[in-house]
């Protein structure tokens, strides 16, 4: 089969397409012909070695990618709701070297869910991580609710533009934060007020936020402190590890010398989220926004671009 791969740490050059033999799914696990696997930073990051120093994440030769959408074409015993033949989507655990852009993948039964009817392999393929993460930080672990107030950073991204769609679907007040290009993009996700980051600082607005979602790593906890209310949260989707470790050590300041909360978010809990988000996916409450639908050989290019940190919703790979 084919599958995008690297065997040293480094630039998206190192990404190439090779032939190597079809997974065998184990017991609990499903093989899944993949037909379509969307893009998330988590995959250069780890293939640019920012994860080696993580005693999980396993060094190269590696797969490439997390996210998948396609059908089960095995399963290797074990209790499972999952047959031969269903729809199904999901993200592969990342520590391995298995990549989810390749033409079959073998996943664990409780990181696939299935897809329902009137929602195609693009559109689910683009959820796992961006979704789930943003259904995990305003649902599981701020409980947004109707009226609250939520500032969400990165608002035109992969995580932002779910996380902007959900906080609206929850009846919060939403001011999303982007780049000057997005800003209609944004407003059109339903975002109450849309904030251009290169004209203004959104750590001085003079009023205070239920939750401060900061998708872009954008701020800090300290930094955006005074936007908060007395029992707000500030989540940080951990860009990189000094952000998670200064959220970190944010939430135990908080924890001691006040009500707020500093969360340095970790997507847990992942196909119970990606059951929630289907849906509102289905029902059109939340629109996966496909930037760009790629094949396997273009995908060097595409990290390239998303590399610049400036992406908007999501680049999806066509993979069958
Ligand atoms: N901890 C976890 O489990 C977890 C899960 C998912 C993602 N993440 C991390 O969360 C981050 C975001 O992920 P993503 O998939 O949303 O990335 P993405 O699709 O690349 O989007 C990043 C967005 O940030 C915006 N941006 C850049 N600088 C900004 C600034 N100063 N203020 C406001 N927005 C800014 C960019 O838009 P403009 O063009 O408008 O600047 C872009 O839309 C990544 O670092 C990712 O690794 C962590």
């Amino acid at each position: 089969m084919r599958a995008l791969r690297y065997d040293r740490y480094g630039s998206p050059d190192a990404l190439k397409i090779e032939d190597v033999p079809e997974p065998t799914p184990r017991a609990g696990q499903a093989k899944v012909r993949v037909h379509a696997a969307s893009l998330n930073p988590l995959d250069w990051k780890i293939r640019a070695g920012h994860m080696r120093f993580v005693p999980m994440f396993r060094p190269p030769p590696r797969g490439s990618g997390s996210d998948f959408a396609g059908e089960i074409v095995a399963v290797g015993g074990g209790a499972t709701a999952r047959h031969v033949g269903e729809r199904v989507f999901g993200s592969i655990i990342p520590f391995g070297r298995d990549g989810a852009i390749a033409d079959f993948v073998v996943v664990d039964y409780e990181r696939i869910s299935p897809i329902e009817d009137g929602v195609d392999f693009a559109q689910a393929s683009t959820l796992p991580v961006a979704g789930g993460t943003a259904m995990q930080g305003l649902v599981d672990e701020t409980r947004v609710s109707v009226g609250q107030r939520v500032l969400i950073t990165g608002a035109a991204g992969g995580v932002g533009h779910f996380a902007v769609q959900i906080a609206k679907h929850l009846d919060a007040y939403v001011v999303a934060v982007c780049g000057s290009g997005n800003i209609d993009f944004v407003r059109a996700l339903g975002a109450d007020e849309v904030v251009d980051y290169t004209k203004d600082d959104f750590t001085r607005r003079d009023e205070r936020f239920d939750v401060v979602f900061d998708a872009a790593g954008a701020s800090s906890f300290i930094a955006s402190r005074g936007l908060l209310n007395e029992a707000g949260s500030y989540i940080n989707t951990g860009g990189d590890t000094a952000a998670f470790v200064t959220t970190a050590v944010g939430g135990v300041v908080a924890r001691f010398t006040s009500r707020q909360r500093a969360i340095a978010i970790v997507l847990r809990n992942a196909a119970t989220n990606w059951a929630r988000l289907m849906p509102l996916v289905r029902s059109g409450v939340v629109k996966p926004h496909t930037a760009r639908t790629i094949a396997m050989d273009e995908a060097t290019e595409a990290y390239r671009s998303m590399e610049t940190g400036h992406a908007r919703g999501k680049i999806v790979v066509r993979v069958a």
